[in-house]
């Protein structure tokens, strides 16, 4: 019974986290993110990006400007020029110590765009920085959308493609599926540039790069820490372990 009940969790629980990822893609295979929270430019890079391209209309609403400027290594100074654009309900310029909340009306959210564009706080962690990843390199054309655009990772996707002028406009490139059962369908394999964009192929991939990085990094900023503070643990272990097996030495010395 025991090793039935071993057997189960052996197969299902792989299998749930496969169903997981099948969901959250649309079907689209994902990339993989070659996230690197220790890689400093780019989650600087990354902070920069969001607050120009993503918080006109998603907020970061446990996020304090003053701790990305800690962890990530910006002065209050470069942080008042570089990363906050936003003001209170004052009208003035947000303060370091102030949270990564936006201004945007949700009625007016819900006019513009049908729906309110989600807080991306935790979005590293609900979605996966694969999907992630892949979701902001697969916008395409997509003349039945209000916006023009549509997704591969998020079918039907309600955000407008704020990345274009970079990225350039792209088509889906499709294959015919075949069920086995005379259905076919089509299903997206690949993209191809249809007008260029600022950047090419590899810049482009860079600052989504950027961006999953640094959303991956503010849906657990303690990571930072931890991975610091870890390299002390394991060095006091190590040190303590040493010692602890001179004393023993020591007081056994004598018994033999
Ligand atoms: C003009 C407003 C606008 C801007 C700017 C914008 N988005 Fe969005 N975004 C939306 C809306 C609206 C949705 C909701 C789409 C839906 O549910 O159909 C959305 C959805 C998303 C989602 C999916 C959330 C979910 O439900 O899983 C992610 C991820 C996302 N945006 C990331 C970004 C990033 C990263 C940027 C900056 C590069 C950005 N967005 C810029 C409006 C915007």
């Amino acid at each position: 019974m025991k090793k039935l009940i071993i057997l189960l969790f052996a197969v299902l629980l792989p299998l749930s986290f496969w169903a997981q990822t099948q969901a959250a893609g649309g079907g689209y295979p994902l990339d993989n993110a070659d996230v690197d929270l220790g890689d400093r430019p780019s989650l600087q890079r990354g902070a920069k990006y969001y607050v120009n391209y993503c918080m006109g209309c998603h907020a970061l609403g446990y996020q304090r400007f003053n701790r990305v400027g800690k962890d990530l290594g910006l002065t209050d100074k470069e942080l008042l020029e570089n990363l906050i654009f936003t003001s209170n309900k004052k009208g003035e310029q947000k303060k370091v110590g102030d949270l990564m909340t936006i201004a945007m009306d949700t009625d007016y959210a819900e006019a513009a765009f049908g729906v309110v564009p989600p807080d991306l706080n935790l979005i590293a962690r609900s979605r996966g920085a694969d999907w992630l990843y892949t979701y902001l390199r697969t916008f395409y054309k997509d003349d039945s959308r209000a916006f023009g655009a549509n997704n591969a990772a998020f079918p039907l996707v309600g955000m407008p493609n704020v990345l274009q002028h970079l990225q350039g406009e792209q088509q889906p490139v499709y294959e015919e599926h075949d069920d086995g059962h005379g259905h076919t369908s089509k299903v997206i394999t690949g993209f191809e540039i249809i007008k260029e964009g600022e950047l090419n192929v590899e810049e482009f991939d860079q600052v989504a790069l950027d961006i999953t990085n640094f959303l991956v990094y503010s849906g657990e900023p303690a990571k930072m820490v931890r991975g610091k503070l870890g390299f002390w643990v394991l060095l006091f272990l190590g040190l303590f372990g040493w010692l602890a097996y001179q004393l023993k030495k020591e007081y056994w010395k004598d018994v033999h």
